[in-house]
């Protein structure tokens, strides 16, 4: 007998050995969800330009153009019970029985459910009573409106007489007004409707010049737009009162909470199948072009669009414009281990999260409500590093928004909105780390294409037209921002904070309405300093010292390289701890992350950056820091950020000792700072370790724990709870973090070790001795690289062959050949 839904639950509480929730489908690049119940809602992104949704398993989630607070499109429900609450519905009233093809909202037990979530698509199938309904969600490429495909198929013998509804709900635009303007909101909403389109054109009458449109492609039956007319006052999402009558009351809203309902009546005969297909849209128009007449809004924007998509063969065209496109972006670099989790991995997934970081930075996700933060500097710059390779053009005009939000000084603004590019006043800048970080994003777009006019490029500070000066003059005023900010040690100062947000030594906060963040107290003739800033000036000074070399500025590379060497020796004399390297000193001047300390003696970004930075190696300082951050940080499910955690807090530190133990910065597995101890392993040759650290928060890895991760095994999770926390191995924040390019950074360029550089690509891997080798092939500036790398000798690291097209080599380095063609690259590690 076929499983249901239901029995598989029952199936699944009491066999607690189950704990997957669906499959890797690598083939199609997909991830099958089958069972709805996942143990958080398991999302993915529509869309990677202008045009935005959010979808889980069970079609929840929402939607908007460029901006997830400015201009959102669909209301979604954050932190609501039940969870995920609001979505792109359809409900299906068969003679009676109501179901929904996700299972949610209705929950009515389906004979069976399906999610695939793929690349920039998603597709949900329920199957109850002999009907199928499989519903493909795609943003098509250049389109700024969301394609619903709904199949129905009748399986039965009978003929099938099914009403079909509908249904988004509109948010007022500003997603954050939406949540609590009330008084006005109330007020505002207007819709239109001509024919099978639902135009929400709230506030257009004034200062918008755009709106949105759901339309269908067949004649409605009917349609709602007034939400409390729909469900019914007391009713939840589950039972709608005009579904469950079958009949829609072509409400139109005036006011209140205007919805998007088309109730559609289909036919089907004994293994017939129909296509509906729905657009969910979003126009602009100029401000003299908004009207055809009196209240009356100019559609031609959005008529033009649904002609685009009107019909089942118009839209698969577009969606295999969807799969080549990305069939494309994935062929820069792939993999073959003969690990098909590790393949999966590197070749689609960690990819895949990689660009949706470009696209969304922190703003939108389950865990950030898009309504909080924008883009941040520091994260948008490590961004870069993983889809540099992908998307090289959408990467140089990041670089540029980004630097634009620079001042003279050096100093940056720690986050910008995406709509307006302008930095954002609210968080202000004073996070002394986040210059270096567009050394680094650049040098790694430079190194990625060759495109040196980068440098050349004229962009302004904090935006501001008649400020402009070159990129390159913005890196070194970035340089400089640590120069002329160091403390009493030598070392840089902390600032506000350093990557570690929550690191606030001069916070002094009493105030819990203060933000940890934003607040100062007490900074005057603060000492506060931070070894990791320490170490990324050491890594990122040398970058762009070489920088400076490539472009013959060498009076400036030799004075940058001077204040580098000084770095090292600080950092050597204060920053050593005996066994480890310090994380800061204090505003008073005291050792964080020192033995000395009660708690917090070890911290995991000063090691990572200090040894990535090879500081002391010779003397074994890179050894003895790693094999401590082994023995204190390692757990079970990755490397916490401190230990011992912090038990109490401590106002001299900040927002670090708010999280109860485990949690957060707070000894949580930060999964973000984990590769720079990876990387740093390889820095000293220790393959094994650096994999074994990969694979304990690589998502493919932690797929069968699935019930204790409860974030979705295809992407990483900023934080999995540490050993220290009430539920270790508990993942939350999955999607937006910087886990995303650092983890790609690591395993494709130190352990599978494929670099590129100036000239050319350097094959230096540092894998573990066990594995006999490996395959890449890597399309870099014009031409193909088929790259073998053997390991015969059974080693870790070395280099001792290398042979292009049968012809051996002196070095490591492939030089580039540009010439579009394909190269066979054979290395031999001994
Ligand atoms: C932020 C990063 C920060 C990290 C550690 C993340 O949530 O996006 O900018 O470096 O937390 O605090």
């Amino acid at each position: 007998m076929k499983e249901t839904i239901k029995d598989f639950d029952v199936y699944h509480k009491n066999n607690k050995q189950i704990m997957k929730f669906g499959y890797f489908d690598d083939k199609n690049r997909e991830y099958v969800i089958t069972n709805p119940q996942t143990p958080w809602p398991w999302i993915n992104y529509l869309g990677n330009e202008d045009f935005f949704s959010l979808i889980s398993n069970t079609a929840g989630g929402y939607s908007f153009y460029k901006d997830a607070k400015f201009r959102r499109l669909t209301r979604y429900r954050y932190n609501n019970v039940p969870m995920d609450s609001g979505g792109r519905y359809f409900y299906i009233n068969d003679e009676g029985t109501i179901w929904s093809p996700g299972w949610k909202p209705c929950k009515t037990p389906l004979d069976s459910y399906e999610c695939r979530h793929g690349m920039n698509y998603t597709t949900i199938q329920g199957e109850k009573n002999g009907v199928i309904a499989k519903t493909l969600f795609f943003v098509p490429l250049k389109t700024w409106a969301e394609v619903q495909k709904l199949t129905l198929t009748n399986k039965s013998s009978a003929v099938k007489k099914l009403t079909i509804f509908s249904f988004v709900e509109w948010a007022m635009w500003n997603a954050a007004t939406d949540m609590e303007n009330f008084q006005r909101n109330f007020s505002t909403g207007e819709v239109e409707i001509e024919g099978s389109v639902i135009y929400h054109k709230t506030e257009y009458r004034e200062r918008r010049n755009h709106y949105a449109y759901y339309s269908v492609n067949v004649p409605v039956k009917g349609f709602d737009t007034d939400r409390e007319t729909f469900f019914g006052l007391y009713n939840g999402f589950d039972e709608p009162q005009v579904v469950t009558e079958g009949k829609p009351t072509n409400t139109i809203a005036h006011g209140w909470s205007p919805i998007a309902s088309h109730c559609i009546e289909v036919e089907l005969q004994p293994g017939e199948e129909k296509n509906l297909v729905f657009m969910l849209g979003y126009v602009e128009n100029a401000g003299d072009k908004k009207w055809e007449s009196k209240d009356i809004i100019n559609k031609t924007k959005a008529k033009k669009c649904i002609e685009l998509f009107d019909t089942a063969a118009k839209v698969d065209i577009a969606f295999a414009g969807l799969r080549s496109y990305w069939d494309n972006l994935l062929s820069v670099y792939t993999l073959d281990s003969g690990d098909e989790k590790l393949d999966r991995m590197v070749n689609i997934w960690n990819q895949y999260q990689c660009m949706i970081t470009f696209c969304f930075s922190r703003s939108a996700s389950y865990f950030e409500s898009g309504i909080g933060r924008g883009m941040g500097f520091r994260d948008s710059n490590q961004d870069l590093i993983g889809f540099v390779h992908q998307i090289p053009e959408r990467a140089r005009e990041r670089i540029i928004d980004i630097a634009s939000t620079q001042f003279p000084d050096g100093g940056c603004y720690h986050q910008y909105q995406p709509l307006t590019k302008k930095g954002n006043n609210e968080i202000g800048q004073g996070f002394n780390d986040d210059p270096m970080w567009l050394i680094f994003g650049t040098t790694s777009y430079i190194k990625e294409t060759g495109d040196f006019s980068i440098l050349n490029e004229a962009v302004p500070y904090d935006n501001k037209p008649g400020t402009e000066v070159t990129l390159f003059r913005h890196l070194t005023v970035s340089f400089n921002h640590v120069v002329n900010n160091l403390g009493p040690h030598g070392l840089p100062l902390i600032g506000r904070a350093d990557w570690n947000d929550c690191l606030n030594l001069n916070c002094f906060s009493y105030d819990p309405n203060e933000s940890f963040q934003t607040t100062e107290n007490k900074s005057e003739g603060s000492k506060a300093e931070s070894l990791m800033i320490a170490g990324l000036f050491v890594v990122y000074g040398r970058a762009y010292v070489e920088l400076c070399l490539r472009i013959g500025n060498t009076k400036e590379a030799s004075s940058a390289q001077k204040h580098i060497d000084t770095m090292i020796e600080a950092i050597k004399t204060h920053g050593w701890d005996g066994e480890w390297f310090l994380r800061a000193y204090d505003y008073f001047g005291n050792k964080i992350g020192s033995n000395e300390n009660e708690e917090g003696k070890i911290f995991i970004e000063s090691n990572g950056w200090c040894t990535m930075a090879g500081i002391g190696k010779e003397e074994g300082l890179c050894e003895k820091a790693l094999n401590s951050v082994k023995e204190r940080l390692e757990c079970e499910h990755g490397i916490v950020l401190n230990n011992p955690a912090f038990t109490k807090y401590y106002i001299e530190y900040g927002e670090i000792s708010s999280y109860p133990p485990g949690y957060k910065e707070n000894a949580g597995i930060f999964c973000h700072n984990n590769p720079w101890i990876m990387i740093g392993e390889t820095i000293i040759g220790r393959g094994r370790q650096a994999w074994e650290y990969y694979r304990k928060i690589c998502p493919a890895y932690l797929e069968e724990v699935s019930d204790l991760h409860k974030t979705e095994p295809y992407v990483y999770s900023q934080m999995i709870a540490g050993k220290d926390a009430f539920k270790p191995g508990e993942a939350k924040n999955s999607w937006l973090t910087g886990t995303a390019s650092w983890n790609f950074y690591t395993i494709t360029q130190f352990i599978l070790g494929v670099q590129p550089e100036y000239d050319g690509l350097r094959i230096d891997p540092c894998i573990p001795d066990d594995w006999k080798g490996f395959k890449v092939t890597r399309k870099y500036r014009g031409a193909t690289y088929h790259i073998e790398v053997q390991n015969p000798a059974g080693i870790s690291k070395g280099v001792k062959e290398v042979i292009v097209d049968g012809k051996p080599q002196t070095s490591n380095l492939i030089p580039l050949s540009g010439n579009g063609l394909e190269h066979a690259v054979t290395v031999v590690l001994g």
